[in-house]
């Protein structure tokens, strides 16, 4: 359809079918419940105003998937409604849609746009095939705080990798070029605009209260460089900013988002966030709800319906309105448009099989499930196994079961799932592998001839995610006797741990020898687990996110601002008087089978100007029989400026393919745009001085330039 023929049915809507199309509902108000094929992702509200009538001026609907049941849902609306304008279908496959792929702070362990993107292609193809149009993903809320449950939905604690791989999603999902939507993509979400990961106390839903120096420089920072990519879609944040809910606020959703950021296209609200603004107490009913919410900038009203109850009233009210209704009505229908659905509605049902599970979609969840696993300690070369390692008793809560999703697992089913029993026995005939839960369920016999003991720990999927902040983030005590009795045991063993965010070891990590932290790696979870434990690939990852030493360190994260008493053994400095300083395990951290090292590190020079970066040079030798991806990481250290900047800040990082008994040669560049920073003032600033350069070690600089 052309755009004139757009603007005629825009010119043609009621009032109310315009309001319609900015209302988004749940997907059984049409078909009834359909089990399995609806998502509940919020509480109930009420939707009584949803007489015939206006069942069927509604745009798009949350929650429900699968071609058969979307085409039913789209047929129903399509046979009753007056203009028969499709609907669009929006889920959240955050990380994969049936083929589930490591939760996105897993991947973003393998620092690689490339794999993202590739995962997020994956996953619109799927969403596309089950008649998916939009998808509520990614996530850039830069977190800092493991209680906050949604820190598994993240990218971690840098807003500059963060960014790079919401940008990479959102890429992968759209596969689009020059913002044109093909139809074989699926329209980007970027959430939740903003700062929703800085809730005070890492509870979710709660107040952000921060300096806008810190948000320009930090928490919006991941949005800035995530909209590039022009996602058609941005969701607004349940929780309030500096005083105002988002939901609520123009200052965050024009001024901000489309004003200094330039996002042209359409806001969303969160599930039930426009009602919320009563809870927040800055709306008495849901008449002025709604008023606040679309006079801040939110074009679609997510599952509440306060703007079809109320639209006369509002437009009454402020009439100047009704040029922003019109303009996010046409970037709907625009979007339909684009997405091809005029022309065909329905989803192929015949198709949907072959998609959904495909080969190539399973290959790439087990190699991002390889280059998600951060191997965190590695003693003496316990792992991988070794040839003499023939019979293996594989023990704790995730030896044998296929729970490895993780949450927000989407349409992912168990039984599609590798076990790590499963994938170990695969990957070598040779080994036998005998699983249990606890290890006095294996028999004297089994443990007698046992020469290698793998320990499952860590949280059960279900404990993290949407409304799962915790103020425990220990170990249960449980799965630190197993550990201690499978010491006692003398017997050779190696940790493995699945969790959807960083855990408190700080009092069993002693009694690790090997500890590989495999998040949630997905659908072939067991095959990728396998092949890192018996060598056919070595771990790779590196931490995005800082591993604290008790529940109470956090927030942690690696790039804090310095103090005036900088933390060290003096009771008189900004420390923890019950914990050692510093986290556990940092930002950045990550181990490999390799033994690669570094070396030959030269710099184009000591002074950057203006017009020319400095290139830093290394090499990395590998003796290993390994390929495998190296990632390097570049940070600089001001070392005097009149604010007050961060010990280390993140400026550049690579992931660099290292041949197998080879070594290669890696430039890294830094520009003057790097040692920028915004000042107190919120002026971009750059002062004369020195600037230390690190290279993967936060500790010790290679080396020191000027400007
Ligand atoms: O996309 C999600 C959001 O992240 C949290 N609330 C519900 C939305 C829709 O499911």
């Amino acid at each position: 359809m052309n755009d004139d023929r757009l603007q005629e049915l825009l010119a043609s809507m009621t009032l109310k079918e315009k309001f319609g199309q900015l209302t988004q509902i749940t997907g059984e108000l049409y078909v009834g419940q359909v089990e399995k094929e609806m998502v509940e992702t919020g509480p109930v509200y009420p939707q009584h105003i949803l007489n015939e009538e206006t069942l069927f001026t509604i745009g798009s609907v949350i929650g429900a998937s699968g071609a058969k049941t979307t085409n039913r849902i789209q047929a129903e609306y399509l046979q009753r409604s007056r203009l028969k304008i499709p609907l669009l279908f929006m889920h959240d496959a955050i990380h994969g849609y049936r083929t589930i792929f490591p939760i996105p702070l897993g991947l973003s362990c393998s620092w690689d746009e490339g794999l993202v993107q590739r995962v997020a292609e994956e996953t619109a193809s799927e969403l596309r095939a089950a008649g998916i149009h939009v998808n509520f993903s990614p996530m850039t809320d830069l977190v800092r705080d493991a209680r906050w449950g949604r820190v598994m939905e993240s990218f971690g604690e840098d807003h500059l990798l963060s960014g790079d791989l919401g940008r990479a999603m959102i890429r992968g999902y759209q596969k689009n070029s020059e913002g044109q939507m093909p139809t074989a993509g699926v329209a980007a979400c970027l959430k939740h605009f903003a700062a929703y990961g800085a809730g005070i106390g890492g509870k979710d839903y709660n107040t952000v209260d921060m300096s806008m120096r810190e948000f320009f420089e930090y928490y919006g920072k991941p949005y800035e460089i995530a909209l590039q990519e022009r996602p058609k879609f941005v969701m607004s944040s349940f929780n309030s900013f500096n005083g105002v809910p988002v939901t609520a606020s123009p200052a965050m959703l024009k001024e901000i988002l489309r004003e200094h950021y330039g996002f042209e296209d359409l806001v969303i609200s969160d599930w039930g966030a426009v009602s919320e603004l009563q809870r927040h107490r800055v709306a008495r009913d849901g008449r002025e709800a709604a008023e606040l919410a679309l006079g801040a900038g939110v074009d679609i009203e997510m599952v509440s319906t306060h703007y079809l109850e109320h639209f006369e009233a509002i437009v009454e009210k402020q009439p100047e309105l009704l040029k922003d209704v019109d303009a996010a009505v046409l970037k709907v229908l625009r979007l339909k448009n684009e997405m091809g659905l005029f022309e065909n509605p329905y989803a192929d049902e015949g198709a949907e099989d072959a998609v959904l599970l495909n080969l190539a979609s399973l290959e790439l969840a087990e190699e991002a499930g390889i280059r998600s696993s951060v191997l965190l300690k590695n003693k003496n070369e316990t792992l991988p196994l070794r040839p003499e390692h023939r019979n293996l008793v594989l023990v704790g809560p995730f030896a044998r079961t296929p729970e490895l999703l993780g949450n927000w697992a989407c349409k992912g089913r168990f039984s599609d799932v590798v076990t790590l029993e499963q994938g170990l026995k695969q990957a070598d005939g040779s080994l036998s592998v005998a699983a249990f839960e606890k290890l006095e369920d294996c028999p004297q016999g089994v443990l007698a001839r046992c020469d290698y003991i793998v320990v499952t720990v860590g949280e059960h999927w279900e404990r993290s995610g949407e409304g799962h902040s915790s103020v425990k983030l220990e170990l249960e005590e449980e799965q630190k006797r197993l550990i201690r009795t499978v010491k006692a045991t003398g017997l050779p063993y190696a940790c493995i741990c699945f969790s959807g965010r960083p855990l408190v070891l700080q009092d069993i990590v002693d009694d690790m020898p090997a500890l590989l932290w495999c998040w949630y790696p997905g659908t072939r979870a067991g095959a990728a687990v396998a092949k890192l434990l018996t060598g056919q690939a070595t771990p790779s990852g590196k931490l995005t996110m800082s591993f604290p030493r008790a529940s109470a360190q956090t927030p942690i994260y690696y790039n804090e601002y310095s103090t005036g008493r900088p933390a060290n053994a003096s009771s008189y400095s900004s420390r923890y008087q019950d914990c050692d300083i510093g986290p556990l395990f940092t930002f950045g951290h990550g181990l490999t089978y390799t033994g690669a090292t570094y070396s030959d590190f030269a710099i184009s020079g000591r002074r950057i100007t203006e017009t020319e970066d400095l290139k830093v040079t290394f090499k990395i030798n590998n003796p290993s029989r390994y390929d495998y991806p190296e990632i390097v990481i570049l940070y600089i250290e001001d070392v005097v400026s009149r604010s007050v900047r961060p010990v280390r800040e993140m400026k550049a990082y690579q992931v660099v393919p290292v041949p197998a008994c080879g070594s290669v040669n890696v430039e890294m560049s830094i520009s003057l745009e790097d040692l920028k920073y915004l000042d107190a003032d919120l002026r971009r600033t750059v002062e004369p001085g020195e600037f230390r350069i690190y290279v993967n070690d936060l500790e010790r600089p290679v080396f020191t330039i000027e400007y």
